[in-house]
């Protein structure tokens, strides 16, 4: 099992707070919606919940981790660790689709080993009040820069921010 992370973080590695992404950048979404777009998305129960009205985000393959039952229209939700292994390899056993973790930050802890590539939005601030964070990945010595992007501004959330792009080393 390869994951890309992909996640938008403050310069701390908070993701999150009560439940709720410390923010929403527009570009951000979008470039999210273009990269999982067609592909697998893989998340906690937690971050289910917190999607838009608690449903599956559309034109996705969602599959949802949870220890207990959960009903889901479309997605599919798995128990365990082995049990995702096994769903991926029976859905997209040719690695056709793109297998993205997209939070919070129970799983990515979780699965931190099987991440491959982490495509990551770094905001230029500390968040103060923040209760959900992933790794830095900007010290973990088993990742690298791939690409960095110039300096964004977004004007609705007075934030700088960058794209990163992240790959294990070899
Ligand atoms: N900034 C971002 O890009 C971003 C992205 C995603 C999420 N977030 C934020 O992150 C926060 C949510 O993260 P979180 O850490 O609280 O929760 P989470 O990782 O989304 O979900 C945790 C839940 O997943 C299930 N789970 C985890 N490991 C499992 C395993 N090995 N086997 C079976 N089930 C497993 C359990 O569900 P059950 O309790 O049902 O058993 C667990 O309670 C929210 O604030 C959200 O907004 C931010």
């Amino acid at each position: 099992m390869k994951l890309t992370l992909v996640v938008a973080t403050d310069k701390n590695f908070g993701i999150g707070l009560n439940g709720d992404m410390l923010f929403y950048i527009s570009d951000d979404l979008k470039k999210f919606k273009a990269l999982t777009m067609n592909n697998i998305v893989i998340m906690g129960r937690r971050t289910f919940e917190a999607l838009p009205n608690s449903k599956e985000l559309p034109n996705r393959t969602n599959i949802v981790l949870t220890r207990n039952k959960l009903d889901l229209k479309e997605g599919i939700a798995v128990s365990s660790i082995d049990e995702l292994k096994n769903k991926l390899e029976e859905i997209n056993p040719n690695k056709e689709k793109e297998e993205f973790l997209i939070g919070g930050g129970n799983l990515v802890n979780t699965l931190w080993n099987y991440i491959d590539k982490a495509i990551i939005t770094i905001a230029d601030k500390e968040y103060k009040e923040v209760d959900t964070h992933i790794p830095n990945l900007l010290e973990d010595k088993n990742f690298e820069i791939v690409s960095e992007s110039e300096e964004f501004f977004d004007n609705k959330n007075q934030l700088k921010y960058k794209f990163y792009e992240f790959k294990r080393r070899v």
